[in-house]
């Protein structure tokens, strides 16, 4: 069997530890409170069902247009929404994906050749490890920093850049650290990056959600270095259901234009996002003038829930956050984390995820989700708190 399979697709495809834990809990009929949820379609958010619907709706449906790009239209939507954050972004750079994820696999098959290199930061999100598998891509951490908030080392990252580096991933803001690039950081690797011939892949997909309400620059305007940013439907609408992503590529006139070229025929092998869907797409994506701050007040509701139950206690802090979807949990590292997210699993029926789910450079993190439904996450915490504090 081994020969059979690419060495690519070798994943201990076991569950893990903690996974086999929530399913001995689910088998026994064990009811749990989840601090874990991504999912906004199952969070109790309102969405406009009769516009969504009466959009998929299109009569143009039937009729089959295949735009490499995708079509103008659904394009116009994309520059739309970033006009809409006064940023002026050109239809003719936007490529449409399915997801975020195919989007981050059309750039890697774009720069890198099998082995070559891309920075990603570390802690972030777990996804990136298989797209790299499967585009044959070597990922090299480059560390955040946190001291009473989170930075880019900047050393460190330009240490781990060799021959074979190709580009470099920037989260903005970073999945579970919610910590946005600073401009500072921003000049400094445009710099970097133009000098060493290297691209920027920048994920925005929670850009939108800064908890102070204010909003960040995206890079997707960026022409000083090679920029793919990307984004989609998923978290900007709250739909990720839709499978309606995008890229913007900027940068040096010349190295944007012969990526847009290149990318276009790699988007032309696929064609992966449905005429429905595209037709849809001003509608979907305006849908995050009502989906987007009711997350928002769910986040900052359970931010403060969170900050109200953990004054009361002293063994557990939280790292400050300025954005995104989680908080992190500095707990006491006395044993490895996945060993203490089992046991709040087992003994208080409560599940939050393990730091090094996110590749954490040492135990003492929980992560928890602040798209949790209010009631879930108050009753959660407490019960994580009676746990630690025992
Ligand atoms: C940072 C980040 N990027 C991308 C994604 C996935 O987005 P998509 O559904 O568009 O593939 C996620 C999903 O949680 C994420 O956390």
């Amino acid at each position: 069997m081994k020969r059979m399979f690419s060495r690519r697709t070798s994943w201990i495809l076991a569950p893990n530890r903690f996974t086999r834990a929530q399913q001995e809990m689910q088998t026994a009929g064990r009811e749990l409170l989840d601090l874990t949820i991504s999912n906004p379609t199952r969070a109790g958010f309102r969405y406009d069902r009769r516009a969504i619907f009466q959009a998929l709706n299109h009569p143009s449906a039937m009729d089959y247009d295949p735009q490499p790009k995708g079509l103008s239209s659904a394009r116009e939507a994309v520059a739309g929404y970033y006009r809409n954050r006064h940023e002026e972004v050109d239809p003719e750079t936007v490529i449409l994906t399915s997801s975020t994820s195919e989007g981050y696999s059309y750039v890697f098959r774009l720069l890198c050749n099998p082995e070559d290199e891309v920075l990603v930061p570390k802690p972030s999100y777990p996804l990136f490890e298989f797209l790299a598998d499967l585009q044959d891509v070597k990922l090299v951490p480059y560390p955040l920093l946190y001291d009473h908030g989170w930075q880019i080392d900047l050393p460190s990252l330009y240490k781990a850049v060799n021959n074979r580096t190709r580009a470099v991933v920037l989260v903005h803001p970073n999945n579970p650290t919610g910590s946005f690039v600073a401009e500072l950081e921003k000049t400094e690797l445009n710099n970097f990056c133009r000098e060493r011939g290297l691209a920027l892949v920048v994920d925005e997909v929670f850009l939108d959600y800064a908890h102070d309400g204010g909003a960040r620059p995206t890079f997707a305007t960026n022409s000083d270095a090679l920029t793919f940013t990307l984004s989609g439907l998923s978290k900007i609408s709250g739909l990720p259901q839709m499978k309606l992503a995008w890229m913007v590529i900027n940068g040096p006139a010349e190295q944007a234009a012969a990526a847009l070229a290149r990318l276009e025929v790699v988007a032309d092998t696929f064609l992966s996002v449905s005429t429905p869907i595209q037709l849809a797409a001003s509608t979907l994506v305006d849908q995050l003038h009502s989906i987007q701050p009711q997350l928002l007040e769910r986040v900052t509701a359970n931010l403060r829930e969170l900050d109200h139950q953990l004054a009361g206690q002293k063994t557990c802090q939280r790292l400050s956050v300025e954005g995104a979807w989680c908080a992190v949990l500095r707990v006491p590292a006395t044993q490895p984390d996945e060993d203490l997210a089992i046991e709040i699993l087992r003994k208080q029926s409560v599940l939050v995820h393990p730091g090094h789910f996110y590749d954490f450079s040492s135990d003492g993190y929980l992560i928890v989700s602040l798209i949790t439904p209010p009631d879930d996450f108050r009753k959660g915490i407490a019960k994580v708190l009676e746990r630690l504090n025992d």
